[in-house]
């Protein structure tokens, strides 16, 4: 089992440019289906989830290549409109596929998503869409059969979901007349999809409001597109450098993506600068009381953060409420943070943190991605060792987090990190790392800006924060 280990206690130092967003990527490479042409995109980041979807792709019938950070879809021979359920429990999102399929070929057949470490799923607010558009779907043993040419309709989401305002975006390109969709999810990386449908050809208009309009039937074409950098990758370096102190940049994402973050940090008693392209956050003593923080759809604090903002004010001399409004089961990490001696209350979807002198390292189990990332957050924090496993978990959404991390808290010769399986004699890679991971997160670590802040400090004197695993 690999295992990564965190050696926390001193100040992190550095920029970090951030890789491209999961949560972009994902629903852009489902939209290389709808062209039977060849679509080009840069910034894509490594992670498992991008690896599942390629496989997916593949699977339908399209050839897939990827050269470091570019991914090419020709998806001019789709030969498969069926996604079985070996390829659709890999990644919870695969239901993104499904309206895609349905735009290209005019039916599909997925099995019903599973729920996750997060709680259930459901998909309800996509079929209730997709059947309003004409979709006929038919649910046979866990399977759902879909079927029908689709027309344009009004939509309105009961719930701001990002997958289903996704899914009806791809599914109305192919619809007959308009498709208005309302109460739909502001995310950044809904505006990235309707880039991305643009520079195919699609006429799509409103993404990042409420309301979004897809005139349908537009012919469409072979395009290129480079992914957002990833706003949530961005608040966990930021969160790491809250618990361990010290001063990181984080570039290339846009400063409003991070608004909600950074007020956090900011009453948190941290120094907090931001330019359009990026953050940089100083943190050189213990961290204050915040108000509430209540995660909610964008532009509110976005959920996936509250896990890794919340690690980061398990220490210091302040309290934090956090509540929780997008998941039912999105602390289950906290158990792990008790063990380092954090003292969180969870009670339903609100936790109750009062931050701590010092938190001390422990062996942690990782329960889910953000909640992987959390625990690294307190482990860049805490005195001493952290041995962290369920890293397929963190796989999933971070690429080079070792390098990166290693880099900001290197001691002047940052030690290269790998990860070993156990009972693996030598020292050798672990066949899960990513060599191009290792590549775009040296690539990416050359700062566009002049580094500021320099490594520890006359107030650190404590040992580096260094990961390297061993088993
Ligand atoms: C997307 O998930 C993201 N995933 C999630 O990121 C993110 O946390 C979430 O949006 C909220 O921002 C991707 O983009 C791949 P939703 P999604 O539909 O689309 C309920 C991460 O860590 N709901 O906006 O699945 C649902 O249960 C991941 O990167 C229904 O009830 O989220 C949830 O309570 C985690 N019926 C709420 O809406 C539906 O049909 C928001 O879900 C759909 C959703």
């Amino acid at each position: 089992m690999e295992e990564l280990i965190v050696t926390g206690g001193k100040p992190l130092s550095g920029s970090v440019a951030v890789h491209g967003a999961k949560n972009s990527v994902l629903p852009i490479l489902a939209a290389t289906l709808l062209t039977g042409s060849v679509s080009v995109l840069h910034n894509c980041p490594a992670l498992s989830d991008v690896t599942a979807s390629l496989v997916i792709l593949e699977h339908l019938g399209c050839r897939v290549t990827r050269e470091g950070d570019c991914i090419t879809v020709d998806a001019a021979a789709v030969t498969g409109t069926e996604i079985p359920h070996r390829l659709m429990r890999e990644m919870r999102s695969s239901v993104i596929f499904l309206g895609a399929v349905l735009a290209r070929c005019g039916e599909a057949e997925i099995s019903l998503p599973g729920g996750c470490e997060l709680g259930p799923r459901p998909i309800d607010l996509h079929l209730k869409a997709l059947t309003a558009m004409g979709c006929e779907i038919r649910e046979e043993g866990g399977t759902l059969r879909c079927s029908g040419p689709l027309r344009g309709a009004e939509i309105n989401l009961s719930i701001p979901s990002v997958g289903a305002t996704e899914n009806i975006m791809l599914a109305a390109t192919a619809a007959e007349g308009v498709t208005v969709i309302t109460n739909a999810a502001r995310e950044p990386e809904i505006e990235d999809l309707q880039r991305f449908l643009r520079a195919i050809g699609a006429e799509v208009s409103g993404a990042g409001s409420s309301t979004v309009v897809i005139h349908g039937k537009k012919p469409l074409h072979g395009g290129e597109h480079t992914i957002i950098a990833d706003r949530i990758v961005a608040a966990t370096y930021l969160s790491a450098c809250a618990a361990a102190g010290g001063q990181v940049q984080v570039l290339g994402v846009q400063r409003r993506q991070l608004l909600p973050v950074l007020d956090t940090f900011r009453e948190a008693g941290c120094l907090v600068r931001s330019w359009a392209d990026g953050a940089e956050l100083t943190c050189r003593g213990p961290l204050h009381s915040v108000r509430p923080v209540r995660t909610s759809p964008y532009p509110g604090f976005p959920t996936d953060a509250q896990p890794v903002v919340l690690a980061a004010l398990c220490k210091g001399g302040g309290t934090a409420v956090f509540v929780e409004t997008i998941f039912e089961n999105r602390f289950r990490y906290v158990g792990e943070l008790l063990r380092m001696g954090a003292d969180v209350r969870v009670e339903g979807r609100v936790a109750v943190v009062c931050g701590v002198k010092r938190l001390c390292g422990a062996q942690l189990e990782a329960p889910d991605l953000r909640g992987g990332a959390a625990l690294v957050v307190a482990a860049l924090g805490a005195d001493g060792e952290s041995h962290i496993t369920g890293l397929a978990h963190i796989d999933r959404g971070y690429a080079g987090l070792e390098a990166d991390l290693t880099a900001l808290g290197g001691c002047g010769h940052p030690k290269k990190t790998e990860r070993l399986r156990e009972n693996e004699g030598e020292r050798g890679r672990g066949d899960r790392e990513n060599p191009k991971a290792s590549e775009q997160a040296k690539k990416r670590r050359q700062p566009e800006r002049p580094v500021s802040g320099h490594l520890g400090g006359a107030d650190s004197g404590r040992d580096s924060g260094r990961l390297h695993c061993v088993l």
